[in-house]
């Protein structure tokens, strides 16, 4: 049976040396917490790191932490103190970390951290392929990993693989930035769906994507020549009735059973009846905006004296990270600022701050989930915060306050809290007023709304939807009708050419024997190609018909010494073996004052973009447009044309990365099939790359061996990669002929 393969740095659990014996933890952090649950209920393996370096685990005790890993249905993947430096310490949290929380001062750009980090990667990839079997699904976790997809994609392409990235994705401006992006792209990639926690985050990886790698981007769909890439947002939950179970047994607990940290509060309260308690729950990370809430919270009292001693925030920062040096900074930041704060406005019986610099037992969340009144979470940037939802999901009774940021990822799901902007002191100040002053009816009816929402959407669902979505995709590379050439159907193909005996092969331009270039008149055929073209058109039997957009000029020009019959400008010319152009078909021009005009305005107003004009038709390319402003403007352009043009006997060809306005009796189809008129051929070949072609491949004779370039929605019998390929599957035809 297929299972599931869980890929993330840590593993859920944490083991630590304590005196010579292995202590195990569980791992802190929204990934590990959100997995454990799905990993617990599903049939499935998770592969990561189990805290301790190769140098830590004494030779005697190697086996005993993988046994500790095994018995949770885990795999702990060894890792020496450099690596983690370079890879862990280093890239993952020194760039990565920083620049996609729009931290660019913070941004380190090391070589040979990004050495490590490849290094690393590989590493987790080879463990997957360890354990991979046919039909498993495999799911990678976040920006530790972001080149693991297609390591794993190189060694197995058939493979499922997804992948999740729990942490924002910066918009382009702040991505462009990092040295080895597009090594990071084509890593995520490898994977056949790619999560975010929301679309924001979706729609900066697409918008990254197209601009750096100018892959064709439609929708939430990311067309590779090869394979199809989906990116949606799925926002993550949390195991609702766990919290909630967990709150409701809180309440059970007898005087005696209640933890040390219970009594503290309960005697705060027991004190101060009237007093709210303000609480915060974070690792000790500089995106969190630790110092921002200290000093927002100080300029509360500053400015509202009236609630000194009636209000107390209680912090607990989780250590984390402790070897960044960003890190230690902020933590002297934090004990200084608690310390100055406590020092300005204690009274003889009160502290504003409680600060805990620990981690903290599962009861002690839940202890202080359930007495705060108030929770006061304040990211600069996070991806999602969990925090915010364990603390409604643990309020039974359905009172307390949630003030949240709005640069948490959450805050897209929780309108219900009171949304912060966590720069904003005066702002903040005023919603803690309110927190404090708001009615019970009212708090419960907001929470209310929220306990519902994230009860329904839990981690459980979070992950069946993605795992879902996964399925999908490779039910939808099933679908796709198309047949890839691999190395045993050329084989196939090449036996039919070979026992033809009257051959014909149409072979598109651009974007089939060649690459696009950023200008039509760079896109010149190189010498291989002229030979090869040249040993095809002289083998017996076989007719080469090179059939494209082109206009004639140019393409009689590039061809002049070679006499392979020529197609130009989607079928308006003919250029026979040996002889001189012929109109065939009966088209005019007498429209292209018309027309031109409309389509220059388009020109001025989206750079990058340019008019290719032809005998019988007019081209507007926008392959060097800003890839979003170019599709935009092409739709609105084609919606212009399309009237303009109706009843003009003309129509509008969409290709890649260009319009194209032409007589509507002509295509490829028409020109492809007159070429087959009073000849028996019995191997009929056709190739081409955009929406043009495809009047080919659907007017050709079924038997015909069609062929697209690159994974696209196609009528085509079969797909090839790219150009290279279509230059192997040639010369393979022109050895053996
Ligand atoms: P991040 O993933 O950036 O750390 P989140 O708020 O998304 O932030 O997730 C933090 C997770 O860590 C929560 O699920 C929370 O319950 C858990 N957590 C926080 N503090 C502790 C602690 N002391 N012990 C165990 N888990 C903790
Ligand atoms: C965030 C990241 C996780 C990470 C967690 C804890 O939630 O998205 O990938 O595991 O923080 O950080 P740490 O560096 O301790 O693993």
């Amino acid at each position: 049976m297929s299972k599931t393969i869980i890929i993330s740095n840590r593993l859920p659990l944490q083991i630590s040396l304590e005196d010579s014996n292995l202590e195990v933890t569980p791992s802190v952090g929204g990934l590990a917490t959100g997995l454990k649950s799905f990993h617990k209920d599903g049939d499935s393996i998770w592969i990561g790191w189990s805290g301790l370096t190769e140098e830590e685990i004494p030779e005697n005790l190697l086996d005993d932490v993988k046994e500790k890993a095994r018995k949770e249905d885990c795999v702990a993947v060894n890792l020496s103190e450099e690596e983690i430096d370079g890879f862990y310490y280093g890239f993952s949290n020194r760039t990565i970390w920083p620049l996609f929380h729009y931290f660019m001062e913070y941004t380190e750009a090391d070589k040979d951290h990004w050495e490590t980090y490849k290094s690393v990667n590989r590493k987790y990839a080879d463990e997957v392929l360890k354990h991979y079997e046919d039909g498993d699904h495999i799911w990678v976790h976040d920006y530790q990993l972001l080149l693991v997809p297609n390591m794993i994609r190189e060694k197995q392409p058939e493979a499922i693989i997804g992948f999740f990235n729990h942490i924002p994705f910066p918009s382009y401006e702040v991505f462009r930035t990092l040295p080895w992006r597009d090594e990071v792209l084509e890593g995520v990639l490898g994977a056949d769906l790619i999560g975010f926690h929301t679309y924001d985050y979706e729609r900066h990886f697409l918008s990254s994507v197209s601009r750096i790698l100018r892959h064709q981007v439609n929708f939430n769909e990311i067309t590779l020549p090869e394979r199809i890439v989906k990116v949606d947002s799925f926002p993550m939950g949390i195991d609702y009735n766990k919290f909630e179970a967990a709150a409701q047994n809180h309440f059970k607990n007898t005087e005696e059973q209640r933890t040390e940290l219970q009594r503290r509060l309960d005697h705060h309260s027991n004190e101060t009846p009237e007093a709210k308690l303000i609480l915060s729950i974070d690792r000790l990370d500089y995106t969190k905006g630790i110092a921002n809430r200290i000093r927002a919270f100080e300029y509360f009292l500053d400015n509202h004296p009236e609630f000194i001693e009636k209000v107390r925030l209680v912090m607990l920062a989780v250590p984390s990270r402790s070897n960044v040096p960003q890190y230690q900074r902020l933590k002297r930041e934090i004990d200084e600022l608690v310390g100055r704060i406590n020092g300005k406005f204690s009274t003889v019986s009160w502290t504003p701050i409680w600060y805990f610099y620990r981690s903290m037992p599962f009861e002690n969340l839940i202890d202080l989930y359930t007495s705060c009144d108030i929770a006061l979470l304040t990211p600069i940037r996070d991806g999602m915060n969990l925090v915010a939802k364990e603390f409604v999901a643990t309020r039974i009774n359905q009172t307390g306050v949630l003030i949240l940021s709005e640069m948490a990822g959450a805050a897209h799901e929780m309108n219900e809290a009171l949304i912060i902007n966590p720069n904003n002191f005066e702002q903040i100040s005023q919603t803690l007023i309110q927190a404090i002053e708001m009615p019970i009816e009212e708090q419960q009816q907001r929470n209310k709304t929220l306990q519902k929402r994230l009860k329904r959407y839990s981690v459980e669902k979070w992950a069946n939807d993605f795992m879902k979505a996964l399925h999908n995709t490779s039910q939808d590379r099933d679908a796709f009708k198309a047949t890839r050439i691999s190395s045993k159907v050329s084989g196939e193909i090449l036996e039919k050419f070979k026992n033809a005996k009257n051959r014909i092969l149409f072979l598109d331009y651009d974007g089939t024997l060649v690459n696009f270039t950023d200008k039509p008149e760079k896109a010149k055929p190189d010498q291989e190609l002229i030979d090869l073209v040249h040993k095809l058109n002289q083998s017996e039997n076989t007719d080469v018909v090179l059939i494209s957009g082109r206009d004639k000029d140019t393409l009689g020009s590039w061809w002049q010494e070679i006499p392979v019959e020529l197609i130009s400008e989607h079928g308006v010319w003919m250029r026979q073996k040996d002889s001189e152009w012929e109109l065939s078909e009966n088209v005019n021009n007498d429209w292209m004052s018309a027309v031109r005009p409309v389509i220059e305005t388009f020109v001025d107003r989206t750079p990058g973009t340019f008019i290719e004009d032809k005998n019988y038709s007019l081209a507007w390319h926008y392959r060097k447009a800003d890839p979003e402003l170019g599709e935009i403007r092409a739709n609105e352009l084609s919606n212009v044309l399309k009237e303009l043009i109706s009843n003009r006997g003309l129509s509008v060809l969409e290709g890649n990365k260009v319009l194209e306005i032409k007589s509507s009796g002509v295509n490829k189809g028409k020109a492809s099939n007159k070429k087959l008129v009073g000849k028996d051929y019995d191997f009929i070949f056709a190739i081409g790359d955009d929406w043009t072609d495809e009047y080919m491949f659907e007017e050709l004779p079924e038997e015909s061996f069609t062929v697209k370039v690159g994974m696209k929605k196609t009528s085509a019998r079969y797909y090839i990669e790219d150009t290279s390929k279509v230059r192997d599957i040639l010369k393979d035809f022109a050895e053996n002929s």
